[in-house]
């Protein structure tokens, strides 16, 4: 996501290659935004209602959750809180292929590696294979619910069962995509138990958000003592603190948004069906379609019609695969007439 990120410009099209929210912040956030003065750009941030309003939405107490500069910087800091432990030598992380690019990318800059098994052939996790590929130097588990790139739920069951198997490794529970299947291990109890549990929530997918920057980890305030000492006091800007609050309480929007979502899954995986291409059963706002070996000629002919849709197809366990955004349903009609016309047009 980082490294190959380039902003098409407006006249570049319908981008459905980062699983953002093409529909935009909610309205009233954008009122809230609008209403902000010079001094809030003048002075350093506050964060306590912020805190209050994301800690009270998932019903734990303050203490428990770390606002950040996006998900992208916990996982940063989720990932250097567990390497601070060098003994036996270079620190693991222990991930499944494919996944999210950010675990390996953090495990390198912070002078670790990432040991990765794959997912199975219908892209289930196979947790027997997590648990076997553990090392004396594991410290981390990444895990993804729901899945990115593929969009599937995981069952929570070996999730929970886990979580104790590996420690005093943390898991990562990445719940980027969470707001769409409705499944999280976010729970007082659970995280009070589990002291080795740290799980991520991003606003920028069901809330719009990606373009202020603002996730938040949640675990045991002890869990999380050393991850406050990675993230930078005033790392979450002032106009991501400020709108916070009305963000989580505006359920109506992320509400609309989930549905929409919900509804262009199954749109898409219809005409998928139909045009003979494979899909998965996603619980998130994209889902990944196996164009086969014309992948990345599908890719580029979308671009050529102003659909940007992300090309998975040269990545390790992914060959053929296109990932698409799956948002807002008159996006999606779009997305799907052009595939349709996309392969129409193939040269046979
Ligand atoms: C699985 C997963 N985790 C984390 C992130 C990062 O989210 P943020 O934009 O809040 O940094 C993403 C973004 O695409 C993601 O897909």
């Amino acid at each position: 996501m980082s490294g190959g990120y380039r902003k098409p410009d407006a006249s570049e099209g319908l981008r459905l290659h980062l699983n953002e929210n093409t529909a935009g912040c909610s309205p009233a956030v954008f009122d809230e935004l609008r209403a902000l003065t010079r001094f809030d750009a003048a002075f350093y941030p506050d964060y306590e209602a912020a805190q209050a309003a994301v800690a009270g939405f998932f019903g734990v107490d303050p203490a428990f959750v770390l606002l950040t500069n996006g998900l992208d910087e916990g996982i940063l800091a989720v990932t250097a809180a567990a390497f601070r432990d060098r003994s036996g030598g270079v620190p693991e992380g222990l991930g499944v292929l494919p996944a999210f690019d950010m675990y390996e990318v953090c495990s390198h800059a912070l002078g670790g590696r990432l040991v990765t098994v794959p997912l199975g052939s219908g892209f289930e996790y196979r947790f027997d294979d997590l648990r076997g590929a553990r090392t004396p130097q594991t410290r981390i588990v990444f895990l993804t619910n729901p899945h990115n790139p593929t969009g599937m739920r995981l069952p929570l069951d070996p999730v929970r069962a886990l979580i104790p198997a590996v420690a005093p490794a943390l898991v990562f529970l990445d719940e980027a995509y969470a707001d769409f299947s409705g499944d999280s291990l976010i729970d007082a109890a659970l995280l009070d138990r589990h002291r080795n549990l740290v799980v991520g929530r991003t606003f920028a997918k069901a809330y719009g958000l990606a373009g202020l920057r603002v996730g938040a980890l949640l675990a045991h305030p002890d869990t999380l003592a050393p991850m406050r000492l990675v993230v930078p006091p005033y790392s979450v800007n002032a106009w991501a603190a400020a709108v916070l609050p009305t963000a989580v309480a505006d359920r109506e929007y992320r509400d609309w948004y989930i549905a929409q979502a919900a509804q262009s899954r199954a749109r898409l995986a219809a005409a998928c069906e139909r045009l003979g291409l494979r899909t998965w059963p996603s619980a998130a706002n994209f889902m990944l379609v196996d164009a086969g070996p014309g992948a990345s000629a599908l890719a580029a002919r979308l671009a050529g019609r102003g659909i940007h849709v992300r090309d998975k197809s040269s990545e390790p366990g992914c060959e053929g695969c296109l990932r698409m955004t799956t948002g807002i349903v008159e996006h999606t009609d779009r997305l799907i007439a052009a595939i349709e016309e996309a392969l129409c047009a193939r040269p046979r």
